[in-house]
């Protein structure tokens, strides 16, 4: 089994920012546990940790012999149904190292493995996707989870070397398809693998879920701090605050007057927080992060179309 190596990201930031911490939060990303420690050391009487993969709970000894944790596999976006008045939720998307390090999990295009990719462990592969889907689905996936430009041509080798079984396979095939990298940019297969990656666990439609499932479970007053990894996920979490703030833009003076729902949430984070030149020469996975944080209203909670906070949704693909 591998060692719980993870490095949380923007730790010390979301701390300060939520700070004081007290009564019981949700860490809907538990991973190997540093942000649910962290909350606790910094105050917080209960820590409720969710995390789909078998693994984190495997590895989450401490966590077990902590009174003050409970921990929950299952998905965010059904959050609310594991806690109410909340004080605070995490959200910390994406791998954790230790799911990028096993490389029978296929998430890494730097080891090779089967194509895999399940955060949970259950339901199709990474492999079932590109061997089942057509080359338009395929090309899909890779433009609007990856944002991979050249998709259409990478759609055309998968199809054309069809079946694919292990992730050296994959590599091979987007790296013949793209120029060689220049010193500085990203492997040739990061997007590829991004999109995959999304699709396989619906990570998008998990997000807009998980989102809404916060605004539901937390008291006001109380924190939505989320971490995001890649431009499409940070643009979902901006536009959800944005618009669950009341900050959508004025209404077009053509459009009949309906009267606007009070807010939600308030805005903390006015920009997105980056992490420091030393937090990222520590730990090279935090170079692209960015937190954002909204403090709940005593306002209703209500539903929000995905389309509105700019959900990329691919056609025939469960999200
Ligand atoms: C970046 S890691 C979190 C690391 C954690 N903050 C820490 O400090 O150790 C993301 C974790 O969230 C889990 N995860 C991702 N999406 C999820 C979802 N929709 N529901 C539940 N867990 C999810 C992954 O399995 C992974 O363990």
């Amino acid at each position: 089994m591998a060692a719980a190596s993870h490095v949380p990201v923007l730790i010390d930031p979301l701390i300060a920012a939520v700070s004081p911490i007290a009564g019981t939060w949700l860490d809907g990303t538990f991973g190997a546990g540093g942000y649910a420690r962290a909350l606790l050391d910094a105050g917080a009487e209960h820590v409720i940790g969710i995390d789909r993969d078998p693994l984190a709970h495997e590895m989450a000894v401490w966590a077990r012999e902590d009174p003050r944790l409970t921990l929950v596999q299952d998905t965010f976006s059904s959050l609310d149904s594991h806690g109410q008045a909340l004080q605070g939720v995490v959200l910390d998307l994406g791998v954790s190292s230790m799911q990028l390090d096993q490389a029978e999990r296929g998430f890494s295009f730097q080891s090779d493995g089967p194509l895999d990719m399940r955060m949970s462990q259950e339901g199709p592969t990474a492999a079932d996707i590109l061997n089942g889907a057509t080359e338009e689905m395929l090309a899909d996936i890779l433009y609007h989870y990856g944002e991979e430009r050249a998709s259409r041509r990478i759609a055309r080798a998968i199809v054309a070397a069809r079946p694919l079984k292990t992730t050296a396979e994959l590599t091979a095939i987007v790296e013949r398809c793209l120029p060689r990298p220049k010193p500085g940019q990203s492997h040739p297969a990061t997007r590829s693998f991004q999109a995959l990656r999304i699709a396989v666990n619906a990570e998008y439609g998990e997000l807009a879920k998980g989102l809404t499932a916060a605004e539901r479970a937390l008291a006001p007053g109380g924190a939505l701090a989320v971490v995001t990894f890649h431009s499409v996920e940070d643009r979902m979490v901006k536009r959800f605050m944005q618009s669950r703030s009341g900050q959508t833009g004025g209404p077009s003076r053509h459009a009949p007057v309906v009267e606007s729902a009070p807010p939600a949430f308030e805005i903390v984070t006015k920009k997105a927080v980056g992490p420091t030149p030393e937090e990222v020469a520590r730990n090279p996975r935090a170079r692209s992060a960015k937190l954002r944080i909204a403090r709940r209203t005593d306002a209703p909670a209500a539903a929000i179309d995905p389309a509105s906070i700019a959900m990329p949704i691919v056609k025939g693909l469960n999200s």
